[in-house]
């Protein structure tokens, strides 16, 4: 599903960030890159997204590669990914619910669906009845509930998720991580970039450990697998 073959990227200033890194991403796979802050986690997110072109090397998402696709196609590979950014992104004059409306309408849901869709992905992510308030009357635990809400309506395959529990004490930390496995669970392939311990002492998943622009190790853990959405 995703292959990143000897990736290296840097930025500017000239730092490596990652340097000749390899690794695959099957249909279902529940994935927790982890790596201190500046490891570069993010970074792999955002060549994910072909926010970001490596230098060296190639990123195949369902056998495309994203090095050399045209711009035009830039979009049809953003479906494929929810991208749960690390600092919500939610737009704050906009309702929850409106938010979600928002997210579907740019990759193109269709129109009549849209208030229904709305309501089911609310209920999932555990938001049901919060959809007519705004961002700032809602709880750092429920900011990161709408923006997963956000990334996953549309159902991407993939959703990547951004330092998910950035902010968030570990009770709730922990109550967002059962809510990543659920989505998981559903049939979404998802990928974790995290330095949080809570996270990873949960030793679910695969684990891939960023240091000094490599991957140091990579460790998998048992991980209950349902029907994988394509
Ligand atoms: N746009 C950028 N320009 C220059 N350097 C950057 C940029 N984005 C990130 N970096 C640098 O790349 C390194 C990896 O960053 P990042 O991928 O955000 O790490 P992480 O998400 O693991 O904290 C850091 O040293 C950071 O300062
Ligand atoms: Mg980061």
């Amino acid at each position: 599903m995703i292959d990143f073959i000897h990736v290296t990227k840097s930025y500017p200033n000239g730092d490596i960030v990652l340097n000749d890194i390899d690794f695959s991403v099957s249909p279902g796979d529940f994935i927790i890159i982890t790596g201190e802050s500046g490891a570069g986690k993010t970074t792999v997110g955002r060549l994910l997204i072909r926010d970001l072109i490596p230098e060296k090397g190639k990123i195949l998402v369902d056998g495309v590669d994203l090095t050399k696709i045209k711009p035009q196609n830039i979009p049809l590979i953003r479906r494929k990914i929810g991208f749960a950014f690390q600092d919500f992104r939610v737009i704050p004059d906009k309702t929850i619910g409106e938010n979600i409306i928002v997210a579907l309408e740019i990759a193109g849901y269709d129109a009549k669906k849209i208030p229904e869709k709305v309501k089911h992905t609310l209920s999932m992510v555990g938001l049901a009845g919060k959809e007519n308030l705004f961002p700032g009357q809602i709880s750092g635990g429920e900011l990161q509930r709408a923006s997963i809400a956000r990334a996953i309506a549309a159902e991407p395959p993939i959703l990547f998720a951004d330092e998910p529990t950035g902010n968030l004490d570990k009770k709730t930390s922990l109550e967002i991580f059962n809510l990543l496995q659920k989505i998981n669970s559903d049939g979404t392939t998802v990928i974790i970039a995290t330095h949080d311990v809570t996270l990873i002492n949960q030793n679910i998943g695969r684990h891939i450990h960023l240091e000094k622009g490599k991957i140091v190790k990579e460790e998998k853990h048992q991980v209950e697998k349902k029907e994988v959405k394509e």
